[in-house]
């Protein structure tokens, strides 16, 4: 184990060294990832399953969440392909997804998502495990607050299914937010 690390420190296996103080690790039940050590733990639950959610102090539109669930699928892939699988599960992506727009009132709810795009996607295996990843910008009706880039990780194992969701809004995204988003969501592994 320790060699191993002597090699991937000499090798820069990880690019530009970090300094272990940007990212905590965090061992979940089944799960881990790195969340940015300036994010903080947050009680409030948003989705089904889920199990860990930080934000940034600062705002909280930077946040992560993991959500575990039982399915009945072997392989995330028996979701269908990336888009389908999202599709399943596009109350991630925020409120009134999928309600649609004919409600009472014949409009968008402020806040309501507008639209949903996939930048990305990509179906790496990891350990034997097929994952999905997703990058996803939405945008609400209002147009209030930007657009919002969430990157979703997901897989199944032993009859769970894990998501990993982390985000952050449009202003921040390009303010320096958006490193720390990709690097939570590319940590992100199960056991
Ligand atoms: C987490 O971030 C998303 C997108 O950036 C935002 O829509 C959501 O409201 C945030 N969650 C909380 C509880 O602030
Ligand atoms: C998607 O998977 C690849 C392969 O593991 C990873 O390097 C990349 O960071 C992932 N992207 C996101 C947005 O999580």
């Amino acid at each position: 184990m320790i060699a191993l690390k002597l090699w991937l420190i000499a090798a820069n296996v990880f690019g530009k060294p970090k300094t272990n103080t940007d990212y905590l690790p965090y061992n979940g039940d089944g799960f881990k990832l790195s969340i940015p050590s300036k994010w903080n733990p947050s009680k409030e639950v948003e989705y089904p399953g889920q199990v860990l959610r930080y934000e940034d102090n600062f705002d909280s539109n930077s946040n992560v969440t993991v959500m575990v669930t039982s399915t009945d699928k072997k392989s995330i892939t028996d979701f269908g392909s990336p888009e389908q699988f999202l599709a399943n599960v596009d109350y991630l992506l925020g409120k009134q997804t999928y309600a649609g727009v004919t409600d009472a009132e014949g409009g968008f709810e402020s806040n309501a998502v507008a639209t949903a795009n996939i930048l990305e996607s990509s179906t790496p295996v990891i350990g034997g495990t097929q994952y999905y990843n997703l990058s996803v910008l939405t945008r609400t009706a209002d147009g209030d607050e930007g657009g919002k880039h969430q990157l979703i990780t997901a897989t199944v194992k032993n009859g769970k299914l894990y998501i990993c969701k982390a985000q952050a809004g449009d202003k921040r995204w390009f303010k320096g937010a958006r490193k720390f988003v990709e690097s939570t969501a590319s940590s992100f592994s199960v056991a």
